[in-house]
């Protein structure tokens, strides 16, 4: 007899079908030739308590959290970490061994590992950034931002008041512009990030006119499906450096894979061929 236990980990949403998480666990599972499941877990609203309660005593570790249960599940955990709660989200749930249920938002870290990956140069004295978009990704890449060092944040958004809104969660270094004058953010912005859903396959496009970007600036889009959105195309012809978002997708579930099944993945151009595939 051996009490050895086979780790079992996955991801909540609803939809999940749509989600990259499992082709990118299974990818570091071989990698690492690890033994383990990561299991892609469609959960409603209704269900979403009772499934979180009674995973760990499945065998469940832990689990990623994706829409649209990212501001549920904070509610529902025990204990969260400063920048879950901060964010107001969670996309980590931990099962601890004393039963409790930890939360965490690991999508900041995803968000600027991804940009110092892309743009090694980049750094958070460069000069203010520039963020479209005030939804759940816009809190958690604003928080970050300010975690390593940001000095000034212009931010705009459609519905200005939730622009205003995070502007009082996370104080004074944010500037909010008005949406119809947010191309007015690029000339003063050293990195300009795009956290609305415009570009995205099936969504409406990008529309802000990008005439004020510099050259030298590092863009960055959360949107990776197309990897290449006319955002990060019209930047690139401006001369600018670009980022896409798929690396964030892969960055933001290191520090579950770590806890989980007990090394640090690497995130290499073969992890991005996997989840490409
Ligand atoms: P996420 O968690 O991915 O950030 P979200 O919270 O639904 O998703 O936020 C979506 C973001 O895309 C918001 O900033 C939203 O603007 P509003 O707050 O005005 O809704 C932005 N967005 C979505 N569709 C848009 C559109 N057609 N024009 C401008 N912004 C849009």
């Amino acid at each position: 007899m051996t009490n050895f236990t086979i780790p079992i980990a996955g991801v909540i949403g609803n939809p999940i079908s749509q989600s990259r998480s499992p082709q990118l666990f299974r990818h570091w599972l071989k990698t690492y030739n690890k033994v383990g499941f990561y299991i892609p877990l469609h959960v409603t609203e209704a269900n979403l308590e009772n499934v979180i309660r009674v995973l760990p005593k499945m065998g469940f570790i832990g689990c990623n959290v994706t829409a649209p249960h990212k501001v549920d599940v904070l509610q529902i955990a025990d204990l969260a970490t400063d920048r879950a709660t901060l964010i107001g989200a969670a996309n980590t749930l931990i099962f601890r061994k004393d039963g409790k249920i930890h939360a965490d938002n690991t999508d900041g870290y995803g968000f600027i590992a991804n940009l110092k990956q892309g743009a090694p140069e980049w750094a958070p004295s460069i000069g203010p950034v520039a963020v479209f978009g005030a939804g759940g990704a816009a809190r958690a890449v604003i928080a970050s931002l300010i975690d390593i060092g940001v000095q000034k944040i212009y931010l705009s958004n459609r519905t200005r008041p939730k622009a205003e809104a995070l502007k009082s969660s996370f104080g004074t270094k944010i500037t909010v512009v008005d949406w119809v004058q947010s191309g007015n953010m690029l000339e003063d912005s050293a990195t300009v990030v795009n956290t609305t859903s415009l570009g995205m396959v099936g969504k409406p496009e990008f529309r802000v006119p990008l005439d004020g970007l510099q050259r030298g600036t590092v863009v960055t889009d959360l949107v990776y499906s197309p990897l290449k959105t006319r955002f990060l195309t019209e930047a690139e012809a401006a001369g600018c450096i670009v980022v896409d978002g798929l690396g964030m997708l892969l960055h933001q579930a290191v520090p579950g894979f770590e806890r989980w099944f007990g090394i640090r993945p690497d995130v290499d151009v073969d992890t991005r061929t996997a989840v490409l595939v």
